[in-house]
């Protein structure tokens, strides 16, 4: 079946697009307002785009006014992404309730601030991996911003690591959740299927012998 887009909804684009581009991974966003009041919620609408910059961005919504997290950052430039696990899952769900901005939605969700090193916004000691950020661009998208963050650290949790020199990480370990569809869908991200890349010249010989 095809979907014009053109004569689709935003709301019937926004359950297509959900309800396919699955898993999404979670970004956990740790902002601070100008009076240094911690703001933190989840935005699927994720992914890591380029490491050289090293770049990630977040689709936040909002047809009327900002969600907090994008007046913070709008403000002060900074914020810190945390990963979500799987023993997270309920805490990240209470901090997407829609509070009012000076509610800080770690205590609310009794989350463990870590001071960063490098933006002022702190990372949370529950989530094992975290990114701090400062504003790459804010891309407008018409209902939505397309947050284009510069990660200037990132925090893996030790014992998670492999080997530090290499860069080598215990991915399993880490016990990500991405975001499948429907009102409260996750998956977990330990069902792996291996599947090696093909060298060039492997699958120009295929056929001869
Ligand atoms: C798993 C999950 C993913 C979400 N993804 C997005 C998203 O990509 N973009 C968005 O604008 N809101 C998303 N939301 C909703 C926001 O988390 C919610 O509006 C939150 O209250 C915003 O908080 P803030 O106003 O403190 O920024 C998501 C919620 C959940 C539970």
């Amino acid at each position: 079946m095809m979907f014009d887009f053109a004569t689709t909804s935003p709301n019937n684009r926004y359950k297509l697009l959900t309800a396919t581009v699955v898993p999404r991974p979670i970004a956990w966003v740790v902002t601070q307002d100008a009076q240094g009041g911690i703001n933190m919620a989840p935005f699927s609408f994720f992914n890591a785009f380029s490491s050289n910059p090293p770049v990630l961005g977040v689709s936040i919504g909002g047809p009327h006014t900002d969600k907090d997290t994008l007046a913070n950052i709008r403000a002060t430039g900074q914020f810190v992404v945390c990963l979500v696990p799987e023993s997270a899952v309920h805490a990240m769900n209470i901090t997407a309730i829609d509070l009012p901005p000076e509610v800080d939605e770690m205590a609310e969700a009794k989350l463990t601030p870590v001071p960063s090193s490098l933006v002022k916004p702190p990372r949370v000691a529950e989530s094992p991996v975290a990114f701090e950020c400062q504003t790459h661009q804010l891309v407008p998208l018409g209902g939505n911003t397309l947050v284009l963050g510069t990660i200037l650290a990132a925090h893996v949790q030790d014992d998670c690591v492999l080997d530090a020199a290499k860069c080598y990480v215990d991915t399993p370990k880490l016990g990500l959740i991405g975001r499948m569809h429907g009102g409260g869908g996750y998956a977990r991200t330990t069902d792996i299927i291996n599947v090696p890349r093909i060298p060039l010249a492997d699958w120009q010989a295929r056929d001869k012998g």
